[in-house]
């Protein structure tokens, strides 16, 4: 099959489209997946770069999110089979730990997320445990079933089950142009939440609104706790999903009200920030952080989209053997949205 391959760690010039050897079942409960689209994320670059401190075994093949259709099953696989549309849902645990007996891998010691430890999306086939294996969200394209599992399952998680978001609340979402933040935009909304977001891009404010933002902030013209103060008349925002860190970490807990939730799940600006504990006790703040989400918390997730009808934003779409370019522009910080790799069967 034809993927996109490193072979060493470095920048995206380490990736390489080339043949490469098919997967083949191992176990009865696997499945083949002919992928027709994969979606990118922070991840595969730090990944690429191989600061992560988890060893890979090289040649490896990137990539977290995908969709296609089951081409190989197990003997002993009973969710899926041949000829179905499916998407991927990325964590995978070692199925024996009190986390994995309880629906929670995404807790256990030995996680394993598509494209980490287990050979990625960036290909023309995957294999990968049947489990990991859902149905697509009614009518969506390859392109949107690949796009919305990793950031959606994680902004679910936080939103929905860590903040207990309410219709009416007010929600602050940072760096608008990320994955996470553009997928915790539409689901606010679809919670009828009154949402704040920033930027560092006057031009994605702008797509913000489009998509149903209520105020935009660019962070690097302006103090965006003092702006929210303004908007929300003092009071303060009612949940901050911060997946940034560094320096807007002390901000995000000083635009919280009283009884705020801040839910994180990334620290693109710096995992080491100072934090005046007294804000967090004196306000009665709660502190959520996660990673990704459980299986019923991903079906919760397909209803949801298949009912709401919600689908994720797409930023632009490449070809596969394009994989560089794609990392080339997430890494530029251009996106507004997902970007996605077209895998042509
Ligand atoms: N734990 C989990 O389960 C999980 C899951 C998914 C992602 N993550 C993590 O969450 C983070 C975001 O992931 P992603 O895929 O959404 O990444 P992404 O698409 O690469 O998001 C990058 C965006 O972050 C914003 N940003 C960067 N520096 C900023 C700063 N100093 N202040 C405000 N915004 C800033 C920028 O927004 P603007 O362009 O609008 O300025 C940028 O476009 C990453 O750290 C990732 O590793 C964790
Ligand atoms: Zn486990």
């Amino acid at each position: 099959m034809k993927a996109v391959c490193i072979h060493e760690h470095g920048r995206s010039d380490k990736l390489r489209y080339e043949e490469t050897d098919d997967p083949k079942l191992n176990s009865s409960r696997e499945v083949v997946v002919q992928l027709r689209a994969a979606a990118l994320n922070r991840i595969d670059i730090l990944n690429r770069e191989g600061v992560t401190g988890m060893e890979v075994s090289l040649p490896h093949i990137l990539g977290a999110d995908g969709a296609g259709v089951v081409v190989d099953v197990g003997d002993r696989v009973t969710n899926v089979k041949k000829g179905d549309a499916v998407c991927l849902y990325p964590p995978s645990g070692c199925g024996r730990c009190e986390f994995c007996q309880t629906d929670r891998d995404y807790m256990c010691v030995h996680l394993r997320v598509i494209g980490e430890r287990i050979k990625g999306t960036y290909a023309e086939y995957i294999k990968v445990p049947a489990e990991n294996c859902f149905p697509i969200p009614t009518d969506y394209s390859f392109e949107e079933a690949a796009a919305f599992p990793l950031v959606f399952i994680t902004v679910w998680r936080m939103l929905v089950t860590n903040a207990e978001l309410k219709p009416g609340e007010h929600v602050l979402i940072l760096g608008i142009g990320g994955g996470v933040a553009s997928a915790a935009l539409q689901l606010a909304k679809e919670m009828k939440a009154h949402v704040i977001v920033t930027s560092s891009s006057d031009a994605k404010l702008e797509m913000a609104k489009h998509h149903g933002a209520d105020h935009g902030i660019n962070y690097t013209k302006s103090d965006f706790v003092k702006e929210v103060r303004v908007l929300t008349k003092k009071r303060g925002v009612d949940v901050v999903v911060d997946c940034v860190g560094g320096e807007s970490w002390a901000k995000s807990l000083a635009a919280l009200a009283k009884g705020g939730r801040l839910v994180t799940c990334g620290a693109t600006a710096g995992a080491f920030p100072q934090t005046n504990i007294r804000r967090i006790f004196w306000n009665h703040l709660s502190i959520f952080g996660s990673t990704l989400g459980s299986r019923q918390e991903f079906q919760q997730l397909l209803s949801f989209c298949s009912a709401s009808g919600i689908r994720p934003i797409i930023d632009q779409v490449f070809p596969l053997k394009g994989a560089a370019a794609a990392q080339q522009r997430l890494e530029e910080g251009k996106q507004f949205g997902k970007i996605v790799l077209q895998v042509a069967n």
